[in-house]
């Protein structure tokens, strides 16, 4: 699949896999960790325009534009609903060294919509939306792409001429969140309307909506027509949802297999975050690689333990084992 000028390999089923931007969760080790389990393409946190442009990069942005260790394309997701803000922060980006953009048409938080016009704002607007794009591509090199709902809400549902609009604009790649925004996150994906989307426009188009299994990844190709699925909170202490789409293989998970994700990200994180400040982000990470498993219980009762990585290896043996 292309994106601009970069080439994502396909899954073994013959679309893209990707893994969803999602701000407090989706850092550099979780990006790596799921390109190291055959994610195709993962995207920062949301990054504010006006604060990158403000406040230069540092803090909370710094750390959400940084590359995650490995292979793989660097796409900072941009937030903001002013084109000569987000050709600045587009550029600054591009300084930083992103390979590709992407905007937060999506977001669905009212101090996001009303205080900066920015997220699912922008595709009330069609032609702010264009215009942001058409901003951003004029001011840098690397590809842009779009993030998109189905629309504000079920009745607003405006997908696809959005689309149109920022293709016509230059964006080189869409993702379309299947549900509209009134949603958040819950309910079906509307199939339907990405499917349109997929047919209304030349580039890729990636689905997301709801994608917790290989099946349910299929149903989405096959079903719309989309390029790809991008997958959000399936991936959740999930990165072998990506190794099954990737080889095409079951993949049975043992608790062994478990713990040795868990650590492997967990050993990433405090190369990110420094020893302290993981152990602590660690009891929402690590909690997710057992969640639904017969160890759940165990490991939340163990995670105001978790003071250090050699705290957490060894109560993560004692898990194995089933003795903590
Ligand atoms: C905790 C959380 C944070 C999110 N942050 C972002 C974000 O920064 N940018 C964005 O475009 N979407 C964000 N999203 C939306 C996801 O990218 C995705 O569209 C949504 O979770 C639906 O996909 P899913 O059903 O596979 O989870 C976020 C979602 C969650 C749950």
């Amino acid at each position: 699949m292309k994106f601009g000028s970069i080439d994502i390999e396909p899954c073994a089923y013959g679309f893209v896999t990707a893994l969803a931007p999602m701000a407090n969760v989706t850092n550099p080790p979780f990006r790596s960790l799921a390109r190291g389990y055959g994610c195709g393409l993962t995207v920062s946190e949301m990054v504010a325009s006006h604060h990158l442009v403000k406040g230069g990069v540092n803090g909370l942005n710094a750390l959400r534009m940084e590359r995650a260790p490995g292979p793989g394309p660097h796409v900072v997701q941009l937030l903001g609903g002013d084109p000569a803000l987000m050709a600045e922060a587009a550029r600054m980006a591009e300084a930083e060294g992103a390979d590709a953009l992407d905007v937060n048409m999506g977001c669905p938080i009212r101090r996001i919509q009303h205080g900066c016009d920015a997220g699912v704002a922008l595709m009330r607007e069609p032609s702010r939306a264009a215009a942001v794009i058409s901003a951003m591509v004029r001011a840098v090199k690397i590809p842009v792409s779009a993030k998109l709902r189905a629309g504000a809400s079920a009745h607003e549902i405006n997908a696809v001429a959005v689309a149109r609009a920022v293709e016509d604009a230059g964006a080189s790649m869409l993702t379309v969140h299947a549900r509209t925004a009134d949603a958040v996150h819950h309910g079906e994906a509307r199939l339907s309307v990405l499917g349109e989307v997929k047919s209304a426009v030349r580039v890729a188009v990636l689905g997301n909506g709801g994608v917790a299994s290989v099946d349910d990844a299929r149903r989405m190709v096959a079903e719309t027509g989309c390029d790809g699925v991008m997958i959000g909170r399936g991936a959740l202490g999930n990165p072998w949802l990506f190794r099954a789409l990737e080889t095409g293989a079951t993949v049975d998970v043992t608790l062994a297999d478990r713990r040795d994700a868990a650590l492997e990200y967990a050993r990433w994180h405090v190369t990110f975050a420094g020893e302290q400040a993981a152990a602590r982000e660690l009891r929402k990470y690590i909690r997710w690689f057992y969640s639904g498993t017969e160890r759940e219980a165990q490991v939340r009762a163990a995670l105001p333990r978790f003071d250090s990585l050699a705290t957490i290896e060894r109560i993560l043996a004692e898990v194995t084992r089933g003795s903590t």
